[in-house]
């Protein structure tokens, strides 16, 4: 698919800042902060960094052949449901994840990181429609 610009935004967001995750969980308890108790017995936050990983290898998959990514995303949407989160939260995250890139990245997105972006966030929506 395309020329790897959700990759290739990756990369400048690990030179940039190394790990995201710390920015991506602030914005995402601003905008739902009833998600943030369901990690209180996270204590060393090594369940979120493993969200955080397993959530980009599914976004690098679903730029290529999406393979692996079709299975992860129905297993984790499973346990999540039966942990009473939603699809659309459980979607939300990949939202955020974008946006959070994107403002890391400032000055060096470009059109087509956006439209790489739509394109796998359009395919996580189909997949977890799917169910
Ligand atoms: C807003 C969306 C999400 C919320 C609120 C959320 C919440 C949680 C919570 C509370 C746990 C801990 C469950 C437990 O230990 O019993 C967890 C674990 C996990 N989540 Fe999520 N999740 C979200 C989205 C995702 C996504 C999109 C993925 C990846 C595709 C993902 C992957 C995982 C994995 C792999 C674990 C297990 C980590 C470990 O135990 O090492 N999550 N999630």
């Amino acid at each position: 698919m395309a020329d790897n610009a959700l990759s290739e935004s990756l990369e400048i967001v690990v030179e940039r800042v190394g790990n995201p995750a710390p920015q991506i969980y602030e914005r995402m308890f601003k905008l739902s902060p009833e998600l943030e108790s369901m990690f209180v017995l996270d204590r060393d936050g090594s369940v979120r960094a493993e969200m955080i990983r397993l959530s980009f290898d599914a976004l690098l998959d679903l730029e290529q052949d999406g393979q692996y990514a079709r299975g992860l995303i129905a297993t984790e949407l499973t346990t999540h449901g039966n942990n009473g989160i939603t699809a659309d939260q459980f979607v939300s995250l990949f939202d955020t994840i974008r946006d959070v890139v994107r403002e890391i990245v400032a000055g060096q997105w470009q059109p087509r990181h956006e439209q790489a972006w739509n394109q796998v966030l359009s395919r996580v929506g189909d997949l977890v429609a799917r169910g």
